[in-house]
Protein backbone atom coordinates (compact mmCIF):
# COMPACT_ATOMS: atom_id res chain seq x y z
CA UNK A 1 0.00 0.00 0.00
CA UNK A 2 1.06 3.40 -0.93
CA UNK A 3 2.55 5.36 2.13
CA UNK A 4 0.83 8.27 0.47
CA UNK A 5 -3.86 8.12 1.31
CA UNK A 6 -4.07 6.14 -2.19
CA UNK A 7 -7.46 7.32 -3.76
CA UNK A 8 -8.66 5.25 -7.27
CA UNK A 9 -11.32 6.68 -9.38
CA UNK A 10 -13.06 3.98 -11.30
CA UNK A 11 -15.89 4.50 -13.93
CA UNK A 12 -16.36 2.36 -17.17
CA UNK A 13 -14.26 3.56 -19.72
CA UNK A 14 -12.20 6.15 -18.06
CA UNK A 15 -12.78 9.42 -20.55
CA UNK A 16 -15.58 11.01 -18.52
CA UNK A 17 -16.47 10.58 -15.02
CA UNK A 18 -13.39 8.98 -13.01
CA UNK A 19 -11.03 11.46 -15.35
CA UNK A 20 -13.32 14.26 -14.05
CA UNK A 21 -13.01 12.76 -9.94
CA UNK A 22 -9.21 12.87 -10.29
CA UNK A 23 -9.24 16.31 -11.85
CA UNK A 24 -11.70 17.76 -9.32
CA UNK A 25 -10.18 16.09 -6.13
CA UNK A 26 -6.43 17.00 -7.58
CA UNK A 27 -7.66 20.42 -7.42
CA UNK A 28 -9.48 20.13 -4.05
CA UNK A 29 -6.28 18.74 -2.21
CA UNK A 30 -3.91 21.44 -3.81
CA UNK A 31 -5.98 24.18 -2.49
CA UNK A 32 -6.22 22.17 0.89
CA UNK A 33 -2.67 22.15 0.79
CA UNK A 34 -2.62 18.67 1.40
CA UNK A 35 -1.50 17.18 -2.02
CA UNK A 36 2.03 15.39 -1.11
CA UNK A 37 -0.19 13.07 1.27
CA UNK A 38 -2.00 11.51 -1.66
CA UNK A 39 -1.62 9.36 -4.06
CA UNK A 40 -4.74 9.87 -6.83
CA UNK A 41 -5.50 8.44 -9.76
CA UNK A 42 -8.44 7.05 -12.32
CA UNK A 43 -9.15 4.06 -14.50
CA UNK A 44 -12.15 1.99 -16.56
CA UNK A 45 -13.64 -1.33 -15.77
CA UNK A 46 -13.44 -1.34 -19.77
CA UNK A 47 -9.87 -1.20 -22.30
CA UNK A 48 -11.48 0.17 -25.29
CA UNK A 49 -10.14 3.81 -24.07
CA UNK A 50 -6.78 3.26 -22.78
CA UNK A 51 -4.22 5.55 -23.63
CA UNK A 52 -6.49 8.56 -24.65
CA UNK A 53 -7.15 11.78 -23.08
CA UNK A 54 -10.43 12.78 -21.64
CA UNK A 55 -13.79 13.43 -23.44
CA UNK A 56 -13.78 16.59 -25.23
CA UNK A 57 -17.36 17.53 -22.93
CA UNK A 58 -15.54 16.10 -19.47
CA UNK A 59 -12.38 18.74 -20.97
CA UNK A 60 -14.78 21.44 -21.56
CA UNK A 61 -16.45 21.34 -18.06
CA UNK A 62 -13.28 21.12 -16.03
CA UNK A 63 -11.92 23.46 -17.93
CA UNK A 64 -14.84 25.82 -16.76
CA UNK A 65 -14.33 25.57 -13.49
CA UNK A 66 -10.65 25.81 -13.71
CA UNK A 67 -9.17 22.42 -13.72
CA UNK A 68 -6.11 20.73 -15.50
CA UNK A 69 -7.15 17.95 -17.19
CA UNK A 70 -4.01 15.93 -18.22
CA UNK A 71 -5.12 12.68 -18.34
CA UNK A 72 -4.23 9.37 -20.10
CA UNK A 73 -7.01 6.40 -20.04
CA UNK A 74 -5.95 3.02 -18.39
CA UNK A 75 -8.06 0.02 -17.23
CA UNK A 76 -8.39 -0.84 -13.73
CA UNK A 77 -5.43 -4.02 -13.02
CA UNK A 78 -7.51 -5.56 -10.40
CA UNK A 79 -4.34 -6.78 -7.84
CA UNK A 80 -1.71 -4.13 -8.62
CA UNK A 81 -4.40 -1.63 -7.86
CA UNK A 82 -6.17 -3.12 -5.11
CA UNK A 83 -2.49 -3.09 -3.18
CA UNK A 84 -1.91 0.02 -4.14
CA UNK A 85 -4.90 2.53 -3.23
CA UNK A 86 -6.54 2.48 -0.09
CA UNK A 87 -9.84 3.83 -1.71
CA UNK A 88 -11.56 2.71 -4.36
CA UNK A 89 -14.22 4.50 -5.89
CA UNK A 90 -16.88 3.31 -8.00
CA UNK A 91 -19.38 5.75 -10.13
CA UNK A 92 -22.22 3.75 -10.30
CA UNK A 93 -23.30 0.04 -9.12
CA UNK A 94 -21.65 -1.52 -12.24
CA UNK A 95 -18.09 -0.31 -11.21
CA UNK A 96 -19.12 -0.60 -7.87
CA UNK A 97 -19.97 -4.76 -8.56
CA UNK A 98 -17.32 -5.55 -11.16
CA UNK A 99 -14.71 -3.91 -8.55
CA UNK A 100 -15.31 -6.71 -6.04
CA UNK A 101 -16.41 -9.14 -8.45
CA UNK A 102 -12.35 -8.42 -9.79
CA UNK A 103 -11.57 -9.27 -5.85
CA UNK A 104 -11.10 -5.65 -4.52
CA UNK A 105 -11.41 -6.09 -0.34
CA UNK A 106 -15.01 -5.00 -0.11
CA UNK A 107 -13.92 -2.81 3.18
CA UNK A 108 -11.68 -0.14 0.69
CA UNK A 109 -14.65 -0.39 -2.05
CA UNK A 110 -17.16 2.89 -2.07
CA UNK A 111 -19.41 4.51 -4.61
CA UNK A 112 -18.40 8.41 -5.03
CA UNK A 113 -21.39 9.72 -3.92
CA UNK A 114 -21.61 8.16 -0.50
CA UNK A 115 -18.97 10.64 0.98
CA UNK A 116 -21.82 13.21 -0.03
CA UNK A 117 -23.16 14.62 3.37
CA UNK A 118 -26.54 15.37 1.72
CA UNK A 119 -26.76 11.81 0.72
CA UNK A 120 -26.00 10.24 3.71
CA UNK A 121 -27.67 7.12 4.39
CA UNK A 122 -29.65 6.74 1.01
CA UNK A 123 -29.37 3.09 -0.74
CA UNK A 124 -26.76 2.68 -3.58
CA UNK A 125 -29.18 2.74 -6.46
CA UNK A 126 -29.70 6.71 -5.47
CA UNK A 127 -26.43 7.64 -5.44
CA UNK A 128 -24.83 7.52 -8.89
CA UNK A 129 -22.76 9.06 -11.18
CA UNK A 130 -24.98 7.93 -14.03
CA UNK A 131 -22.71 7.68 -17.07
CA UNK A 132 -23.33 10.90 -19.51
CA UNK A 133 -21.49 9.51 -22.51
CA UNK A 134 -24.53 8.96 -24.68
CA UNK A 135 -26.48 11.89 -23.53
CA UNK A 136 -26.28 15.76 -23.94
CA UNK A 137 -23.36 18.50 -22.98
CA UNK A 138 -25.90 19.13 -19.70
CA UNK A 139 -25.49 15.76 -18.74
CA UNK A 140 -21.73 16.75 -18.11
CA UNK A 141 -22.48 19.72 -16.04
CA UNK A 142 -24.76 17.43 -13.80
CA UNK A 143 -21.72 15.16 -13.47
CA UNK A 144 -19.57 17.98 -12.60
CA UNK A 145 -21.58 18.89 -9.32
CA UNK A 146 -22.65 15.40 -8.04
CA UNK A 147 -18.64 14.43 -8.78
CA UNK A 148 -17.44 17.76 -6.39
CA UNK A 149 -19.80 16.85 -3.46
CA UNK A 150 -18.44 13.71 -3.27
CA UNK A 151 -14.72 14.40 -3.72
CA UNK A 152 -15.58 17.27 -1.02
CA UNK A 153 -17.18 14.88 1.34
CA UNK A 154 -14.61 11.96 0.86
CA UNK A 155 -11.58 14.51 1.35
CA UNK A 156 -13.26 15.35 4.75
CA UNK A 157 -13.40 11.49 5.73
CA UNK A 158 -10.18 10.43 4.46
CA UNK A 159 -8.12 13.45 6.16
CA UNK A 160 -10.01 13.12 9.69
CA UNK A 161 -9.82 9.17 9.34
CA UNK A 162 -5.85 9.22 8.28
CA UNK A 163 -5.18 12.10 10.69
P1 LIG B 1 -17.10 6.89 -18.44
O1 LIG B 1 -18.07 7.04 -19.71
O2 LIG B 1 -17.28 5.47 -17.95
O3 LIG B 1 -17.62 7.89 -17.48
O4 LIG B 1 -15.71 7.19 -18.95
C1 LIG B 1 -18.03 6.17 -20.80
C2 LIG B 1 -17.12 6.37 -21.80
C3 LIG B 1 -17.10 5.51 -22.90
C4 LIG B 1 -18.02 4.49 -22.98
C5 LIG B 1 -18.92 4.29 -21.97
C6 LIG B 1 -18.93 5.13 -20.88
N1 LIG B 1 -18.03 3.63 -24.13
O5 LIG B 1 -18.92 2.79 -24.23
O6 LIG B 1 -17.14 3.76 -24.98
Amino acid sequence: MTARIGVLFVCLGNICRSPLAKFVFADLVTRRRVADRFAIDSCGTGAWHAGEGADPRTEAVARKYGLDVAHRARQLRPHVDFDHFHYLIGMDLDNHRRLLETGAPSDRVFLLRSFDPELAGRPHHEIIVPDPYYGGEDGFEKMYHMVRAGCEGLLEHALARHG
